[in-house]
């Protein structure tokens, strides 16, 4: 490996942890949508993108560069990233985080379903689920939409 390609890499895992808490920042939080039963929270942040590699996303958890369009699971984090291009300045590359949203505020009556949660699994299926006594109802912490960003959603 030349010296020159090996400083990239090492730039680029430095920043992989990093940047994987960072994307936990609601930057914007979208309304929440099911897929077989499990909530899914979208954001769209600015997208990670590598000065060697401009037109492309960089994918932190994989260390790898994503084609606008494409999609990347975040494991061992339990969500799913998609490469955007901007429709207001499409020189500007956005990362959709798609993941399982907030913990429901703790409940005695509930609890995480140890035999249906498998966090292994592909986003959305390794979202926690609970299961509660009957007549009980989980409750999540309010999310104020705090829109920055800059894409409406379609
Ligand atoms: C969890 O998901 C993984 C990946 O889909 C699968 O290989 C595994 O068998 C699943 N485990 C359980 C307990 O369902």
């Amino acid at each position: 490996m030349k010296p020159f390609t090996f400083g990239v890499f090492v730039v680029a895992a430095a920043l992989c942890v990093a940047n994987v808490f960072a994307a936990d920042e609601p930057a914007s939080t979208k309304d929440s949508k099911d897929e077989e039963g499990v909530k899914i929270y979208k954001r769209l942040i600015p997208a990670d993108v590598l000065r060697d590699f401009p037109g492309m996303c960089f994918a932190s958890t994989r260390c790898a560069t994503i084609e606008p369009g494409k999609s990347w699971d975040l494991a061992p984090f339990c969500g799913r990233s998609t490469c955007v291009v901007s429709e207001s300045n499409p020189a500007q590359l956005l990362e959709l985080v798609e993941d399982c949203g907030p913990l429901p505020l703790a409940n005695d009556k509930c609890k995480l379903d140890t035999d249906k949660t498998n966090k292994t699994a592909p986003f959305p299926y390794c979202c926690p689920k609970f299961t509660c006594e009957p007549g009980v109802k989980l409750e999540y912490p309010e999310i104020k939409p705090s829109d920055a960003s800059e894409e409406k959603k379609n």
